[in-house]
């Protein structure tokens, strides 16, 4: 985090009806605005990290029968479907290999196969897998058939362009953790006109008082009525950060994690590593690298931690023990950093009895940083 964010989460606290509150609140929307490129009024941070958003976004939009079409190619993708079984929905899984991304015909297919399909959910950055999933050709193919496109933007938002209205994205959800740059605790949502919609036409009531959209719309609406207490200084932090971004630009800030990412895969070659993710979709902020045969990767993310204190994440799911994760995600994602991380991966693989010349990857990522 910036210390800007830390230093904003230490300021005097407010009242969540205090007019000044009230003011930060819409200044939060009008900055998460510009980040997911909306103009939809309905762009808010729910109270609750990514997951909360992600249920959210389900309960509000489906009702028990409602049909689902869902991309699952990682962890985050097989959660939406089981939060959408949960909420009564009629679940139609697309499924991609991990570390590949859902292909648009695919999607068509289950469109097709579909009775009344009322909404597809996809995710843009699968952080279990460092897969980079197109959204704008699935988002259309939805509304050709009728359905609303969901996308999970947890890991994308604030590192590579996230084009909800360019797109036609009907509603998406985030997180404060990742390319914000900004504790875990509030997840970012934005519904369009279509979502709304959907939601005013309701015949049940949302199972879920907490996540109800019409009921926090009350509150982060124009007649402020009281849902529940906003967590104050999260909310000062996420403005802080999401000042942060602005001042930085989208732009400049896109440039910045594919510059790193970059270096980071430049490096990794001439020590034998290569990354994980379909080539052509690979994520900038998180790379997931393939642990080569006979190597210990938890003994290897143990030595980073120990020797160098670097974190890095291991595999989920069907990728436990096979991928290291990079994260270089918003403050993080740096040119120190990349450099760090490769000189501690040269170290601890050498030290796992690898021949690894010394030097090797912290060079190659130099070249590309002096291209
Ligand atoms: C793509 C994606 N979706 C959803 C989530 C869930 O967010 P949280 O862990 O903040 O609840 C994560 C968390 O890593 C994520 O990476």
């Amino acid at each position: 985090m910036h210390p800007r964010v830390l230093r904003a989460m230490s300021a005097p606290l407010l009242g969540h009806l205090d007019p000044a509150f009230v003011q930060m609140m819409e200044e939060v929307k009008d900055l998460l605005r510009v980040v997911f490129a909306t103009t939809s009024p309905l762009t808010i941070p729910i109270s609750g990290t990514g997951s909360a958003g992600m249920e959210a976004c389900l309960v509000n939009l489906l009702e028990p029968g409602d049909e689902l079409v869902v991309g699952v190619n990682g962890v985050f993708g097989t959660r939406m479907a089981e939060v959408a079984e949960r909420a009564g929905a009629v679940v139609r899984r697309v499924e991609a290999p991990w570390g590949k991304v859902v292909r648009a015909e695919q999607v068509e297919a289950a469109l097709k196969n579909a009775t009344k399909p009322k909404l597809v959910a996809i995710v843009h950055a699968e952080t279990s897998t460092g897969a980079w999933q197109p959204l704008a050709e699935i988002a259309k193919l939805a509304h050709d058939h009728g359905a609303l496109m969901l996308a999970d933007c947890v890991t994308s938002l604030g590192g590579v362009p996230v084009l909800i209205d360019e797109w036609g994205i009907d509603a998406a959800y985030s997180g404060t953790q990742k390319c914000l740059s900004c504790p875990p605790g509030l997840s970012p949502i934005t519904f369009g006109p279509r979502a709304v919609d959907v939601v005013k036409a309701r015949k049940t009531k949302v199972q879920s008082w907490y996540l109800d959209l019409s009921l926090l719309a009350q509150y982060w609406g124009e007649e402020r009525v009281y849902h529940h207490t906003a967590p104050i200084s999260m909310n000062y932090a996420l403005r802080e950060a999401l000042r942060l971004v602005v001042e930085e630009g989208l732009e400049a800030r896109y440039a910045r994690h594919a510059k790193n990412h970059r270096a980071l895969a430049a490096g990794l070659a001439p020590i034998g590593l290569a990354l994980a993710a379909e080539d052509g979709h690979r994520l900038p902020m998180l790379n997931a690298v393939t642990v080569p045969d006979g190597v210990d990767e938890a003994k290897v993310r143990g030595r980073l931690l120990k020797d160098h204190g670097i974190e890095i994440g291991g595999g989920l799911g069907p990728m436990k023990g096979k991928v290291w994760r990079i994260g270089l995600m918003g403050e993080s994602s740096r040119r120190s950093h990349v450099l760090s991380v490769l000189a501690a991966l040269e170290d601890a693989l050498r030290a796992e009895g690898r021949s690894v010349t010394p030097g090797a990857a912290v060079g190659a990522a130099q070249a590309t940083y002096a291209a």
